[in-house]
């Protein structure tokens, strides 16, 4: 059901590669609320095809943009403007990649160039996006800036790898530079630890199906999907939530703060 939440908003969403992408859920729950949308994302994810079916459905322009390059950068978020006719409400930064996760590299045997690619990529990339906004003086007073994470930021995760990492760094940069943009326009940046979602990136992750089925059992309320990701995501680029920034907001149904479940006990003592 659509609220009109984001009626006149004007946004950039990343990371939309198929139908299963977080970032795919969060631009059709935008559009449905009322907002116009720049697509993006990697040339070589562009190339499958698949974002022509989003850019349909939602009306939305495709503007290519490798997140790790401040070229791409520029010129997305100087394009978007003169798409919208005008500054940006918000963005969302739903982009991931570790090699070494793919490549199934233990923690204790990473390979270095493969970890400056996966931090430059999931990491710096925010930096990236959010100096160009900032540069280019892009986002709209109580604008609002959503990059998601996980909890392995926190607490370890041991096949999560050096994503991990990576998730920390991504954190700290949304607290460092929602400190500054807040000063400087009133922009807010906030991260969504979300829990486990089957998509290409989190399917990537070694024993993923054990661990998502972990998660459902250790939350009180359960998993929280794609789609209700989607939602919550939307309430962070409306106008109610415009006090809210630098934090890091569970969005996993209670597994942050559970220490045991009755039904993780039950599995242990069988
Ligand atoms: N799936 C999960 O279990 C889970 C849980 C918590 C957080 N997250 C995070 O959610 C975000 C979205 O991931 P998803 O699960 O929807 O998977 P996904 O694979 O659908 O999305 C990842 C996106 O990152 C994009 N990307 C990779 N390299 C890029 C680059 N150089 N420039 C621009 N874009 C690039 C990919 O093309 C893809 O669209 C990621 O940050 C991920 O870490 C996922």
């Amino acid at each position: 059901m659509a609220h009109n939440l984001l009626q006149g908003k004007k946004g950039i969403i990343f990371g939309a590669l198929d139908e299963n992408s977080i970032a795919w859920k969060t631009a059709m729950r935008c559009v449905e609320e009322g907002a116009q949308i720049v697509l993006t994302n990697a040339p070589i994810a562009l190339r499958m095809g698949e974002i022509n079916k989003l850019a349909e459905a939602c009306n939305a322009p495709v503007i290519p943009a490798d997140a790790t390059s401040m070229e791409d950068l520029n010129n997305l978020f100087t394009k978007s403007m003169e798409h919208f006719g005008g500054k940006i409400d918000f963005v969302l930064h739903s982009i991931g990649m570790s090699i070494n996760v793919r490549k199934g590299k233990p923690y204790t045997d990473l390979d270095y160039d493969f970890v400056h690619k996966g931090m430059d990529i999931s990491a710096m990339s925010l930096h990236r996006v959010l100096q160009t906004a900032f540069k280019l003086d892009a986002i709209s007073e109580w604008g609002s800036v959503v990059a998601l994470t996980y909890i392995a930021a926190q607490r370890v995760f041991p096949d999560y790898s050096d994503m991990a990492d990576a998730k920390s760094m991504l954190e700290s940069i949304a607290r460092s530079f929602g400190f500054h943009y807040g000063v400087k326009n009133k922009v807010r940046i906030n991260t969504i630890s979300q829990s486990p979602t089957r998509t290409t990136a989190g399917s990537g992750v070694k024993g993923f199906d054990g661990f998502i089925t972990y998660a459902e059992k250790m939350s009180p309320l359960g998993n929280a999907s794609a789609d209700q990701c989607a939602d919550y995501t939307v309430t962070l680029f409306s106008d109610y939530t415009r006090m809210v920034t630098m934090q890091n907001l569970f969005h996993d149904g209670g597994f942050s703060f559970t220490g045991v479940s009755r039904e993780v006990i039950e599995a242990m003592e069988k």
